[in-house]
């Protein structure tokens, strides 16, 4: 391959035939693309960090795309990072950061990976895209495929409810709803489809997809100039955004492009972590769970069996800890993100600043640790969770004395 993109099995080493086998044949593990950085130089990183290119895509020589040709682009990228100064003070972390990836294309994190995955599908000559999901991977799928000129399918359970695949839908996805439960009847079939109908296959199981969150890192390191957080807290729940920030910062480690990297804090639903049992365990692989209810919908993941192990060992390299919330510290954290920053997060999204609190409460964070919480979707994606009473929206009179009232009452 041309621009030194390769793939290989982070297990055995074996590296496959083709470009589109993403399986080591010989122990099953999803595979790992590698592009080769090596010859950057401070030069190169000064071009891209001046680029006029504000997507991932000035980042190109650290994706594996071959031909810029094939570059599938919504704009994503470069997403404001903020400095909470209210939010931080209530948290009693001064230099609390966040990265606010609700306003990505589709309102979520997906788009840094399908934006890569979807270039990648089109440049091997894919005609149709698939993927099963319920939420924000389904939009995100569909939007890059509809920009790519790919047909998409989305495989979701019966129950799903409408307002969930929507989205998707408006991007022009088929979809398919099918009478199973998600982690193993719809995955079986959706398997089996993916074999049979010759789909490009975007779930994380796609190492090219996976590439695209190294962006993290790399905006980072542009938006903070230099400076290096010492903590960056992701909503995780397969673990793709861990793995790949972690990635993304050993490239610029090992060019020499900055001089250490930050504690990695993978942030989950208690009623949905495996990644914080198994990181607790110390175990160097995930035990899967039944993943119960949470109000973190889209972070409810009981066996994330692709990378999971992966992120294990990114969270142990860099140094970093897991933590589980409890609904109410993630509905506590989604109202103090809106009210004290201006940011409508998702409730899974919020759990990274309930983990910001909760660390620092336990003194793990110090007060003037520079502190990195992803926002990884928008609150819009799940209206629902917000919870008010009917008396709060009940009608007044329309008089001055009777919204007297309802303020003095508010
Ligand atoms: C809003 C949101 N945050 C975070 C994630 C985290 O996913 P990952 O652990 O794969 O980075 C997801 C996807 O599942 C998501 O939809
Ligand atoms: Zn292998």
């Amino acid at each position: 391959m041309g621009r030194g993109i390769s793939l290989r099995c982070p297990s055995c080493g074996e590296s496959p035939a083709s470009r589109t086998v993403f399986h080591c044949v010989r122990c099953k593990r999803i595979l790992e693309v590698n592009v080769e950085v090596a010859r950057l130089t401070r030069a190169d990183l000064r071009t891209m960090r001046d680029s006029r290119d504000h997507t991932i895509w000035r980042w190109f020589e650290c994706f594996p795309v071959e031909d810029r040709g094939s570059i599938v682009s919504l704009g994503e990228g470069s997403t404001p990072l903020i400095h909470a100064a209210r939010l931080g003070e209530r948290l009693h972390i001064p230099n609390l950061y966040l990265k606010n990836d609700t306003v990505l294309p589709t309102g979520s994190l997906k788009d840094r990976s399908n934006s890569v995955g979807l270039s990648v599908g089109k440049e091997l000559g894919f005609t149709t895209a698939a993927v099963m999901s319920t939420g924000n991977a389904a939009a995100s799928v569909a939007a890059y495929s509809a920009a790519a000129g790919l047909k998409s399918v989305v495989l979701v359970p019966k129950g799903t409810a409408s307002s969930k695949i929507i989205q998707a839908r408006a991007y022009g996805a088929t979809v398919i709803v099918v009478d199973g439960d998600f982690d193993y009847e719809v995955a079986r079939l959706y398997k089996a489809a993916v074999q049979e109908f010759g789909w490009y296959d975007c779930l994380s199981s796609n190492p090219y997809r996976d590439e695209g969150k190294k962006s993290y890192a790399y905006e980072f390191v542009d938006q903070l100039d230099g400076r290096i957080p010492d903590w960056v807290i992701h909503p995780t729940a397969g673990g793709t955004g861990i793995y790949a920030m972690w990635k993304g910062f050993k490239e610029f480690l090992s060019l020499g492009w900055i001089e250490r990297a930050p504690k990695l804090v993978a942030a989950q639903s208690e009623a949905a972590a495996p990644i914080v049992a198994a990181f607790e365990k110390g175990l160097a692989d995930i035990e899967p769970v039944i993943a119960r209810e949470t109000v973190a919908e889209s972070i409810q993941v009981g066996n994330p069996v692709s990378l999971g192990w992966r992120a294990l060992a990114a969270l142990r390299e860099s140094g970093g800890t897991a933590v589980a919330l409890s609904d109410e510290e993630i509905l506590e954290a989604q109202f103090l993100t809106g009210s004290l920053a201006g940011i409508f997060a998702e409730p899974a999204a919020a759990t990274s600043i309930a983990a910001a609190r909760k660390l620092r409460e336990r003194g793990v964070i110090g007060r003037d640790d520079l502190v990195v919480c992803n926002l990884t979707g928008h609150g819009l994606k799940q209206p629902e969770a917000i919870r008010f009473s009917e008396k709060e929206f009940a009608p007044i009179a329309p008089t001055l004395e009777a919204l007297r009232e309802q303020i003095r009452r508010a």
